[in-house]
């Protein structure tokens, strides 16, 4: 099964760090086609479109939306819409980041909203859950967990996590250099699969789990082995391209390793 590894950029790049950018990734890409990797990317949603033209054809590099509205169309002033999204060929977004929740005052009814929306129009969410570090101390990470995942399919249908991707974010460990231990992020993912896996009346069985959080190259390898993580969401990582490509490598390596 191919890993997905999602460079976030956040509110980072320009045209020049573009060019820069995507040079060295499609001269990568180009060589590694068959690396068992779905890349990502999501610069800020206003070079979406110039950086569509520069991939063109290389199929293996995607790109994906930072954020999307709740509304599809109207007055809603500095909003992007799922429709435009589509409109310009983007098929993912991510809804719910943390950053969003907390900036934004995102909460579990609007991140509902944004997913449903998105999925109307074509376009797979990448749903960010995670607990806080006081949640976290006093042990209630599965919980936090479970209850975003449970207030969508309450307010829902479980048949919305048919084409979901969830990412596994302890909001803790965003941008802190402070990951999270392999048994701790096995044990969210274990169990938010298996929640949904239930829930679902065992119809739902390729649930994907990735992980985020201060990653970088000195800790990816233990991340990327395990099973139950179906790959990564890098955020200040993957600002040097050096170093997003470096993480794709040991990727590669282990991928082939498993042959
Ligand atoms: P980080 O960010 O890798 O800089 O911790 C991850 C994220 O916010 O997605």
């Amino acid at each position: 099964m191919k890993k997905i590894i999602i460079a976030n950029w956040k509110l980072n790049g320009n045209l020049k760090f573009i060019k820069k950018y995507f040079k060295k990734l499609i001269k990568y890409n180009k060589y590694n086609k068959n690396n068992k990797i779905l890349i990502l990317i999501a610069p800020p949603i206003i070079y979406l479109y110039k950086i569509k033209k520069i991939i063109k054809k290389n199929k293996n590099i995607n790109l994906i939306s930072q954020n999307i509205d709740k509304n599809l169309i109207g007055p809603y002033t500095g909003e992007t819409s799922p429709i435009m999204l589509q409109d310009i060929g983007i098929k993912y977004t991510l809804i719910g980041h943390s950053e969003r929740r907390k900036n934004h005052k995102e909460n579990n009814k609007i991140i509902l909203k944004k997913i449903i929306l998105a999925q109307k129009n074509k376009i797979i969410p990448i749903l960010c859950i995670g607990e806080n570090i006081k949640d976290y101390k006093n042990k209630k990470s599965l919980k936090i967990c479970k209850n975003q995942i449970k207030y969508i399919i309450k307010k829902n249908n479980i048949n919305i996590f048919k084409n979901i991707i969830i990412a596994y974010e302890p909001i803790w460990a965003i941008g802190t250099g402070q990951i999270a231990n392999i048994k701790h992020i096995n044990k969210i993912n274990i169990y938010i699969k298996n929640y949904i896996y239930k829930k679902s009346k065992k119809n739902i069985k390729n649930i994907k789990i990735l992980y985020g959080g201060s990653i970088n190259i000195k800790n990816i390898k233990k991340i990327i082995t395990q099973k139950n993580i179906d790959g990564l969401l890098i955020g200040n990582y993957s600002l040097k391209i050096k170093n997003f490509i470096k993480i794709l490598n040991i990727i590669k390596n282990n991928n082939e390793k498993k042959k």
